[in-house]
């Protein structure tokens, strides 16, 4: 099984209990799957850039033109997204940590999220076919923190809608989420106990993500 894990949080573990969640989720899952191939992406050590008009170029205009080249400047506007693609491309499982910031998810996840999601890299798109994927995942783990507490629904809650409805555009439709909620102790007198009850779901999502059956006959029935 391969795992991608795309990290967005400036703060070092012990401050952070997204990360937290994430030492928590990937304790067990090693644990129960010491064969898993875990590729890690720290974006503040691999900041992805702002969406460019050469990317965009580069990506889409191949969807519309068939006589379209690529100029030197619009294939060096891929180069963070291919690099990205290959370890999305090549994952089983994607694990997105972070914390929620403006309601929403951080901004250098917003650009990798940006980056990737494009025609002819994560999947191909065209009238007759719609939108077919290019990669393989089959589950995504979304690992979250937020100062406030958000019921399922609340409309406040931009980021896991955005996480939801991006890769659901390109096929993915499995997504889990455990949230450390209510983490502001201004407001919160159980922040721990928050804490606490996050750490035990992102061990017991784990269990769940072992249990996925990735043989060719399972993938092949899921797929129908
Ligand atoms: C820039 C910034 C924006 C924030 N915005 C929100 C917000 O919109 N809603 C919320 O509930 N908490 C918000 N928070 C609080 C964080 O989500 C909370 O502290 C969380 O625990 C951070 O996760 P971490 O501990 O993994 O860093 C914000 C914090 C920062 C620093």
């Amino acid at each position: 099984m391969n795992v991608l894990h795309v990290c967005a949080n400036p703060k070092p573990t012990e401050e952070s209990v997204s990360k937290q969640l994430a030492a928590a989720f990937f304790g067990k899952l090693i644990e129960l799957k010491p064969e898993v191939e875990l590729v890690n992406v720290d974006l503040y050590d691999e900041k992805p850039p702002f969406y460019s008009y050469e990317l965009y170029r580069a990506v889409w205009n191949p969807v519309f033109d068939e006589n379209y080249e690529r100029s030197k400047v619009e294939e060096m506007a891929t180069n963070y997204a291919t690099k990205q693609v290959e370890l999305f491309n090549n994952a089983d499982v994607l694990v997105l940590t972070m914390p929620m910031w403006n309601y929403g998810v951080p901004a250098v996840m917003k650009a990798w999220i940006d980056q990737i999601l494009c025609p002819g890299l994560t999947f191909d798109i065209s009238k007759q076919d719609g939108v077919k994927p290019l990669h393989k995942i089959k589950s995504i783990v979304l690992l979250v923190a937020s100062g406030g507490v958000y019921k399922e629904d609340d409309e406040r809650d931009a980021l896991s809608r955005q996480i939801r409805h991006s890769f659901e555009f390109i096929g993915i439709e499995d997504l889990e989420i455990v949230w450390a909620e209510g983490q502001n102790p201004l407001f919160f007198d159980n922040v721990e106990e928050n804490k606490a009850l996050a750490i035990e779901a992102a061990a017991e999502i784990a269990e769940d993500i072992a249990e996925i059956d990735l043989t060719p006959a399972a993938v092949e029935v899921a797929a129908e």
